[in-house]
């Protein structure tokens, strides 16, 4: 039988994942889940033939030009390939993968949750009865924006996006996107495409951000763009912490620039995150969860391993992005 290719698994995945891996490759698994150090990734991948990692393992051109000659894929457990520099895996011949589609159901409900939880003022509200201090009810009692009716604008309407405005319909939300090129008008039904992104800014209610870190989106949402939304409006992040300007938020935040934000993605996740945005009532906060569903998880276990398959085949993969 042919020696099966050596793949290194960087975090602990679904059983089911990790049973069909070693069924298909001569696993190193992380059974206690361990956050490596690029020196023990380093280490590790000495003598495999692919890695399969998550964003929160970094592979900048130092780290890759590093990596042994004989790794041949980075096959990533996430949609954000932002952990990887792919100009410096395409010089050294590595085909990078990453794992569409199979998220965007379970990121569009973070998305939604973020947009209700930040208008509502969810994480005041559940801080107030967890705190026993809770005293009263009065018409005037945790007022916070009706989303219903109003309008959504998203910021890189993408399989993501797609999902969640088909979700937001469903409150009766009007859809505006903002990409690089309008969509089919079957794939926005009848969403209304902004060539000009401040311009939708200046147009909208709830402003969702779903377009991928890159040098061109980072810092994407700073301070002059949200000057543009108006001051009952309402930020959303599921996307990358680095589209946003944390600096400019805050200030948007705490000014009434704006009245409520989302976030699910933060710059310095997980534990350099901007001090101000644990201070504020007005930002509803998750660990970046968007994915995290045993559905989802096993599916992006299944699309990452059949991109290995594929690319130890001598096929393309299905998923290649380098
Ligand atoms: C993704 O798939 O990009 C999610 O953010 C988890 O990494």
């Amino acid at each position: 039988m042919a020696k099966k290719p050596r793949v290194l698994v960087t975090r602990k995945l679904p059983q089911t994942v990790e049973d069909k891996l070693s069924e298909n490759f001569d696993t190193i698994l992380n059974p206690d889940d361990s956050l490596y150090s690029t020196d023990e990734l380093l280490r590790l991948s000495k003598n495999v033939d692919a890695i399969l990692p998550c964003h929160t393992e970094k592979f900048p051109a130092e780290t890759i030009a590093e990596l042994p000659a004989q790794v041949k894929a980075i096959a990533n457990y996430s949609v954000g390939v932002d952990h990887v520099d792919l100009e410096a895996a395409k010089r050294k011949n590595i085909i990078v993968t990453n794992t569409p589609d199979v998220l965007s159901d379970a990121t569009a409900e973070i998305a939604m949750l973020l947009i209700l939880g930040a208008a509502r003022r969810a994480s005041e509200g559940e801080r107030l009865i967890r705190n026993q201090q809770w005293k009263d009810w009065s018409p005037a009692f945790m007022v916070g924006r009706q989303i219903t009716n109003k309008r959504l604008g998203i910021l890189g309407m993408g399989r993501v996006g797609q999902v969640l405005a088909r979700r937001a319909r469903g409150f009766d939300m009007t859809i505006h996107y903002h990409n690089r090129r309008p969509l089919d008008s079957n794939a926005v039904e009848g969403a209304k495409y902004h060539a000009d992104l401040d311009e939708m800014l200046s147009q909208i209610d709830v402003l969702s951000i779903h377009c991928p870190a890159s040098p061109e989106t980072s810092g994407l949402l700073n301070k002059q763009r949200l000057a543009a939304l108006h001051s009952q409006a309402i930020v959303v992040n599921t996307s990358r912490g680095a589209v946003v300007d944390d600096d400019a938020l805050v200030d948007a935040l705490k000014t009434g620039g704006i009245a409520a934000a989302g976030l699910d993605v933060f710059n310095g996740e997980p534990d350099a995150i901007h001090p101000d945005y644990r201070r504020l009532d007005n930002v509803f906060l998750l660990p970046h969860i968007g994915s995290a569903t045993e559905e989802t998880r096993e599916a992006m276990g299944f699309r990452a391993i059949d991109n290995l398959i594929a690319i130890f085949d001598g096929k393309e993969p299905g998923d290649r992005v380098a």
